[in-house]
């Protein structure tokens, strides 16, 4: 096998899960990797395992560098099982002296895998320790993604190990962000951030700012998930201001569910009228949309239109996932609206109204009930409600 050397001596030796396809309600359409590197230097050090399933291709993968056994630390940076499913058989394994964790992470460790002989030590922001001509600096990123997370840097390499954080579900042959199509390979990183970060926003913020007046100086970037980012690592730090400070674009996502049409027909007229304004306009019927994609076009827009019919005294149930969905990852500075068809009792539309309004969505125009099918008169009504958000917009973007 071929030897992933990331740096002189630096390899990575993660797995690649081609088929994965629901990452705890996102959709990974094209699966993911789980990145773990291996450093070889007088303490050889394993930063990281793979999801429980994909031990044999890491060990592989180690096998190709060096014997297993002679892995002398190992370095958990982030205890979610993707990254730590695999760890109690490596542990079996290769027998480390060390293992580093940040104090929830051994905490997490303990109530995962309840194994207290380890040889746990823990380290927090500001901890280094030596390998050898390499020094490790660790850098508590907690919720980032979950309270356990650290990044570990090696300043002699400029090498910044950032656990979930600027990663993509994306599985390649590739391992190096030149080395894939760009605008795909910021697709993914976008939805990633946008399923998997964005109600972490302001620690995100407080992260950057950590690393700007930490003084880091960083040439790689590299993610547990995904593409390495070695061409240009600036360009993600870039991405992650400005997705985690939720600039609103001129842009307008109108999403909605249907029984018989009608709502489908008065998303359409929003959207004219939404185009009227030359704002650009997504618009996504959630039965053939998966949640996890609304959301990535969520991320830079100025305003969510939601529309649902009413089924047994309620919305959708594919709205309701949506906006359950969502709810959970606290989008925010959006302007919204509702609007809906039904036959006889009518709540979904203004449940549809209290879920934006629950979720900090800025009502912005009164909400539109059509009674079975919407006429011309009513489809110009849609038409003006699109225009009066899509004014708006223009005047805040
Ligand atoms: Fe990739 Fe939060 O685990």
């Amino acid at each position: 096998m071929d030897k992933v050397e990331i740096k002189e001596g630096i390899y990575w030796v993660g797995g690649i899960d081609w088929n994965i396809r629901d990452f705890h309600g996102y959709s990974t359409l094209k699966g993911t990797t789980y990145n773990a590197f291996l450093v070889i230097d007088e303490r050889v050090t394993l930063f990281d395992t793979v999801k429980k399933g994909f031990r044999e291709d890491l060990l592989r993968r180690i096998s190709a560098v060096i014997d297993p056994k002679k892995i002398d630390y190992v370095v958990v940076n982030h205890v979610e099982m993707d990254h730590s499913g695999s760890l109690p058989e490596i542990m079996e394994i290769c027998r480390p002296s060390k293992l580093f964790c940040s104090s929830r992470g051994k905490q997490a460790l303990l109530q995962h895998f309840h194994r207290p002989e380890w040889p746990y030590e823990v380290v927090a922001t500001g901890s280094e320790i030596k390998l050898g001509r390499r020094t490790v600096r660790f850098l508590e990123t907690r919720m980032l993604h979950w309270p356990d997370s650290m990044f570990s840097y090696i300043p002699e390499e400029r090498l910044l190990i950032s656990s979930d954080a600027f990663g993509q579900h994306w599985a390649t042959s590739e391992r190096f962000d030149d080395e894939v199509e760009q605008s795909e390979l910021m697709e993914h990183a976008a939805k990633y951030y946008a399923n998997i970060l964005l109600l972490y926003s302001p620690l995100v913020q407080n992260l950057l700012a950590t690393v700007r007046e930490m003084g880091l100086e960083i040439d790689m970037v590299a993610p547990d998930h995904g593409l390495i980012w070695r061409k240009d690592p600036g360009r993600i730090l870039e991405a992650y201001a400005a997705w985690s400070g939720q600039r609103p674009a001129r842009k307008a996502l109108v999403i909605y569910d249907t029984m018989w049409e009608s709502t489908a027909a008065m998303a359409r007229a929003v959207a004219d009228g939404l185009m009227k304004q030359k704002v650009s306009v997504q618009v996504m019927d959630l039965r053939y949309t998966h949640r996890s994609d609304v959301m990535t076009q969520l991320l830079d827009a100025s305003a969510l239109v939601c529309g649902s019919s009413t089924l047994n005294n309620g919305m959708l149930p594919k709205m309701a996932d949506a906006l359950h969905y969502m709810r959970g990852l606290k989008p925010m500075r959006k302007m919204g609206a509702a609007f809906g068809s039904f036959g006889w009792s009518g709540e979904g539309v203004r449940m549809v109204e209290e879920a934006l309004q629950a979720m900090k969505v800025e009502i912005v125009a009164p909400a539109i009930k059509v009674q079975y099918v919407p006429d011309t008169e009513a489809l110009l009504g849609c038409v003006e409600m699109g225009s009066r958000v899509g004014e708006l917009i223009r005047q805040r973007t």
